[in-house]
């Protein structure tokens, strides 16, 4: 039988001052590998985004803009497709062009996966406080069927492309941002959010949401109803 001796009682000591080295330089380390993706993510938006697409400042009218707002990014989009979509921006968000010129202009740059990867992280970041998370659950039944209806009522699809069972897949007007996909491409809570009062968001976008807004439980309903559109 071995004795426990004074010797091994230093390894042991040696071998636990080590495992905790290891540990803290894991805990000091981790953490900062995630801050410089960030970090470089961040400098890719300062260098090549923020000439057109504004990250911080109050909500301004689309006419007076170049390019959609990415201030509350970090809640409008859904991760997977912000990455996918950066690298190949060929989807039509805005089917007349963001500045209402029919003649598209050359497409939107894309970037590298890996560059991808890091804009997705910087703009994961950008918060907005006026939006709760996790409030929105997908829809009951009855209240997709009510959704669908107040859709129709306040007709929606005349200035938003919608998906439809036709030849191509979608109806509706080009004015605005189409809703083709947005059940992969935005968050729900933003959605949410958006629908209760759009000029926090878009000023001049709302005036055809009804004044004063629709009761909570109706626009909880046609969110979970466009969170559909696949
Ligand atoms: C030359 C101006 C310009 C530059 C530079 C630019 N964008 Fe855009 N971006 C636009 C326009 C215009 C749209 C509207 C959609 C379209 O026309 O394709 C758009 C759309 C987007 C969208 C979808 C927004 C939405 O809510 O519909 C995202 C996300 C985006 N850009 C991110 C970026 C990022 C990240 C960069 C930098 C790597 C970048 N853009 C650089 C002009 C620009
Ligand atoms: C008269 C045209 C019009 C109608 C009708 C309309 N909207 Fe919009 N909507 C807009 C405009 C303008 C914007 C701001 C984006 C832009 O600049 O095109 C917008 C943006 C949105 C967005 C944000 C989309 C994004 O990707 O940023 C949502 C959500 C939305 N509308 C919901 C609705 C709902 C729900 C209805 C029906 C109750 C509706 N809209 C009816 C004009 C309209």
């Amino acid at each position: 039988m071995r004795v426990f001796g004074k010797e091994d009682r230093t390894t042991c000591r040696f071998i636990k001052g080590a495992v905790l080295l290891a540990w803290l330089l894991a805990g000091l380390l981790v953490p900062a590998r995630a801050a410089d993706l960030t970090n470089e993510g961040e400098g890719i938006v300062q260098s090549t985004c923020v000439g057109c697409h504004r990250i911080h400042g109050a909500p301004m009218p689309r006419s007076t803009k170049q390019a959609p707002d990415l201030i509350w990014a970090g809640n409008k989009y859904q991760r997977d497709w912000l990455v996918a979509w950066l690298q190949n921006p060929k989807e039509k968000l805005y089917p007349v062009g963001y500045d209402f010129k029919f003649k598209r202009k050359g497409r939107h740059l894309a970037l590298l996966p890996g560059e991808a990867e890091k804009v997705a992280d910087f703009l994961s970041t950008l918060k907005d406080v006026r939006i709760t998370e996790g409030r929105m659950k997908p829809g009951t039944s009855a209240e997709l069927t009510r959704g669908e209806q107040l859709y129709r009522e306040h007709v929606c699809q005349n200035c938003h492309w919608t998906p439809a069972d036709n030849r191509r897949g979608y109806t509706g007007g080009t004015s605005s941002t189409s809703f083709v996909n947005m059940g992969n491409r935005l968050q729900a809570d933003w959605v949410y959010r958006f629908n209760v009062n759009p000029d926090d968001f878009v000023p001049g976008s709302g005036a055809y949401i009804p004044k004063p807004s629709l009761p909570e439980k109706d626009i909880y309903a046609i969110t979970a109803y466009m969170m559909t559109f696949k």
